[in-house]
């Protein structure tokens, strides 16, 4: 299939000769695609090193392609719209030029950002309780912002990427989630094994289609869960693709901030916000980072309200006491210390024969057996990552 294809030097040149010519701008980046995704398509197959080659020259094209759209915005807009109402117009246009049924990056990059199924979520800020601050800056710096560009582009807040990090369980999910709800972009959620790879390259290349993707499927919100895990601090230790693959994300962030129309909100949450690589951390990356905090005593009564709701519970049950008895539980605590305090009552119910309801102090005792998330120790590491980075 591949007989007669050109070999990476050809590629080069032709990448060269693309570059000095003086093709109209369109028909420039018509040409860059096409090369971009020849290239991809033929590094399957082909040996580890030249592969790889042929993935960076497929990016350059493509770095190419963005340079050339941001200095000529209105002439690519207008081609765009001229060739295809639809996002994914380009992928058409690629499809006639192509001599081979491979399929493009572009068509691999949508697809691949498909099957992740980017979905609107069900959860709005009014089932998140508490953090009312954190829901302040979320709706004032995110989604006004993104309501009014101009106004917020005077007063210099992009309204773009959201680094979230707090204790294990405390709302980071949800808070991404509900910013999908309020925004109705679809949210996708990618945690570190669904991109990690350990074979040569393929980490990096499942990043590029990643966001190269996200663009194709926008507006979409690309949310990482697990942050750590994934930008993780580059230090002697790390494995050899990490090492690789942090610096790609670096360059796909920076190279999506410069698409100033672009649709892609990136969110990263975090348990563990110092393993994540200091490159990541700096405002040009996240601008905004924000501290979820654990629930505080009228968070702990409404969470309490909120998992019992809708169960069979008993009149003397007083959530205002429920709140006091549970300093240092975060909100996930609390939905657990609900749930086994129904099992057990279940149990009983079922083994007596006699029904009767969850009471206070079923849930008094299920808060005794359980320990708790937050302590001072590491609540003091969130102050101290606070105070480092100015938040
Ligand atoms: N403030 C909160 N309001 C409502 N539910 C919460 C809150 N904090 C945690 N939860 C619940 O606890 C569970 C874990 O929350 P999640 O958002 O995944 O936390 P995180 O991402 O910070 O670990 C979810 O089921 C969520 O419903
Ligand atoms: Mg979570």
């Amino acid at each position: 299939m591949m007989e007669g294809a050109p070999d990476l030097n050809s590629f080069k040149e032709t990448l060269k000769t693309i570059r000095s010519s003086d093709l109209p701008h369109d028909e420039k980046i018509l040409r860059l695609k096409e090369l971009a995704d020849r290239a991809i398509s033929f590094s399957t197959g082909k040996e580890k090193s030249i592969r790889v080659q042929l993935l960076m020259l497929a990016n350059q094209c493509i770095s190419d392609i963005e340079k050339l759209r941001q200095a000529n915005p209105q002439r690519s807009e207008a081609n765009n719209s001229a060739s295809s109402e639809k996002k994914g117009a380009s992928n058409v246009e690629l499809k006639k030029n192509k001599q081979n049924d491979s399929p493009t990056f572009s068509q691999e990059a949508e697809n691949y950002v498909r099957n992740l199924h980017p979905l609107i979520s069900s959860t709005s800020f009014d089932n998140i309780a508490g953090l009312a601050e954190v829901k302040k800056i979320v709706i004032t710096q995110i989604i006004k912002a993104r309501e009014n560009v101009e106004l917020a582009r005077m007063f210099g807040i992009s309204g773009r990427n959201i680094l979230l990090f707090g204790p294990p369980g405390t709302g980071k999910t949800s808070i991404a989630q509900a910013i999908s709800n309020k925004v109705q972009y679809p949210l996708l959620t990618i945690t570190p094994s669904d991109i990690l790879d350990n074979r040569f390259g393929e980490f990096e290349k499942n990043i590029k289609y990643l966001f190269h993707g996200a663009v194709l499927n926008s507006p979409i919100i690309v949310f990482f869960d697990e942050f750590e895990s994934l930008a993780t601090r580059r230090t002697s230790s790390n494995s050899s693709y990490m090492k690789r693959a942090v610096p790609e994300m670096l360059r796909q962030m920076t190279d999506m901030r410069k698409q100033s129309e672009s649709k892609v909100m990136i969110i990263a949450a975090t348990n563990n916000p110092w393993d994540v690589d200091d490159a990541m951390l700096n405002p040009e990356r996240f601008d905004t980072k924000i501290y979820v905090p654990p629930p505080d005593v009228f968070a702990r009564t409404e969470l309490f309200r909120t998992f019992l709701g809708g169960l069979k519970v008993a009149d003397d049950i007083n959530y205002e006491e429920l709140g006091s008895l549970s300093d240092g539980f975060t909100g996930a605590d609390i939905k657990y210390i609900c749930k086994r305090a129904a099992e057990e009552v279940f149990a009983e119910v079922v083994d007596k024969n006699e029904i009767r309801a969850i009471n206070q102090d079923d849930i008094r005792r299920s808060i005794e057996k359980s320990s708790t998330s937050v302590n001072s120790d590491l609540l003091a590491k969130y102050a101290k990552f606070m105070e480092k980075f100015n938040i």
